[in-house]
């Protein structure tokens, strides 16, 4: 184990009926202006949006809404939010989305307490937000596990970047498994996978040698897989759809990263590759993971033995150690298969907006290999024309 600080994790409501938990014992100690966060409007379909006026009626709270944010949220839409934050005097803000409504609140969070640009701050500068208006999250699709920490991804739409930024943690967090329920299966699974990615990339970060923290995930990395079939074959099944809804906070509450230095690189990569075509954050990684792991296979053999073995569950069978660990890829590669996601950037191109840039075009693929932020967490670091390399075998 590498040293390391916990600060523990928000206060978490789980289960079914934690909206209304948690909202009749936070709201008396928030003040009485809040903003209320969401995206295109799928809590208005499902009742969330009618279960949050409910409560926020009851405690006598003044409600301005901050809506339509967008799936990797823009900068432009981070300051739309801090200038309504701003006007409307709020005092506290309620996030109710996914991964994307709950980053943009963080943001908003912050630079509504900031004199100069947050982006300007933070990127040149390198000065970090101190100051937030309070937030809270009610998370409606899991995966991202964002209403865990205080990281934000934001897409600067200017400069092509999607970076990963510091704003507000949330004070508590609201996770009810059925708000689920409604999302569509697509999104459901790529937000699963989102959680495999998570632990990934926590797992094969350093140290790489046997500790308490791998092995707590290797038993999260299982629990993903195995709620991940089920659900698909079980979509109305809360209790599978709690599972997972855990897994994924239980991957961004800090505990898997205990004393480890995470690695992140097919994010920084994922990052890029969303900056340039917006496609969906899990979908980009399943295109990514089992190429960047090819490449990386031999130098840190050992952990992709175990991985092998003890999250795929594969035997020796006669195989070396290389055999094994690209085995073990292998199943990985072949689970992305089996649920449905796309293997390939040909694969991902045809779920991408019409009128996206081509993910195929080796001009773009340039620019974002050139744009990728490189990491030292797995085995080595890669080179710009590694990750080049790697986008263009996953075409
Ligand atoms: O906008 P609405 O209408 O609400 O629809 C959303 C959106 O279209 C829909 N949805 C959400 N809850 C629903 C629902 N539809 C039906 N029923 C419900 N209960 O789902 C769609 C996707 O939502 P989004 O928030 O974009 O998905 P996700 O949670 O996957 O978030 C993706 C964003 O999070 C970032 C990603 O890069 C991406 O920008 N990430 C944030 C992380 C963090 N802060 O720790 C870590 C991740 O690695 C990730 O990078
Ligand atoms: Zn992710």
């Amino acid at each position: 184990m590498r040293t390391f600080q916990y600060a523990g994790m928000p206060k978490v409501y789980f289960g079914k009926g934690a909206l209304d938990t948690a909202l009749s014992q936070e709201l008396a100690k928030v003040g009485s202006n809040v903003l209320l966060a969401y995206g295109g409007g799928s809590i208005k379909r499902n009742g969330i949006y009618d279960a949050v006026m409910a409560q926020m009626k009851k405690a006598g709270k003044t409600v301005t809404e901050f809506t339509g944010i967008m799936a990797n949220p823009t900068y432009a839409k981070v300051q739309e939010g801090a200038r309504i934050v701003r006007e409307n005097d709020i005092d506290f803000i309620l996030a109710a989305g996914g991964g994307s409504v709950i980053d943009c609140c963080k943001i908003v969070s912050a630079q509504a307490k900031m004199d100069g640009d947050i982006w300007e701050a933070e990127f040149t500068a390198h000065r970090f937000p101190t100051e937030f208006i309070p937030m809270g999250a009610v998370t409606t699709v899991s995966g991202t596990g964002a209403e865990m920490n205080s990281g934000a991804v934001i897409t600067n739409e200017n400069t092509k970047q999607k970076n990963g930024m510091g704003g507000a943690l949330s004070r508590f967090v609201v996770l009810d498994p059925t708000y689920t329920l409604t999302v569509p299966m697509g999104q459901a699974v790529s937000g699963a996978f989102d959680t495999l990615s998570h632990c990934m990339e926590t797992y094969f970060g350093q140290p790489s040698e046997t500790n308490v923290s791998d092995e707590i995930n290797e038993a999260v990395m299982r629990n993903v897989i195995a709620n991940t079939r089920a659900m698909i074959r079980n979509p109305k099944d809360v209790s599978i759809r709690s599972e997972l809804m855990w897994d994924s906070s239980m991957a961004e509450n800090g505990i898997l990263k205990i004393g480890k230095t995470t690695d992140f690189q097919n994010h920084m990569l994922e990052h890029q590759l969303g900056a340039y075509t917006d496609c969906s954050h899990g979908q980009g990684l399943a295109v990514i993971h089992p190429a960047v792991y090819r490449h990386l296979a031999k130098d840190n053999t050992a952990k992709f033995v175990r991985f092998a073995r003890k999250v795929w569950h594969l035997e020796d069978d006669g195989r070396t150690d290389e055999e094994l660990a690209l085995a073990g890829i292998r199943a990985l590669a072949d689970f992305i298969k089996e649920i449905g996601l796309p293997s390939t950037l040909t694969e991902l191109k045809a779920n991408l907006r019409p009128g996206s840039p081509d993910p195929t075009d080796k001009g773009l693929l340039r620019n974002i290999a050139d744009s990728t932020i490189t990491t030292a967490g797995c085995a080595r670091k890669l080179t710009a024309d590694e990750i080049y390399q790697i986008l263009v075998e996953c075409i």
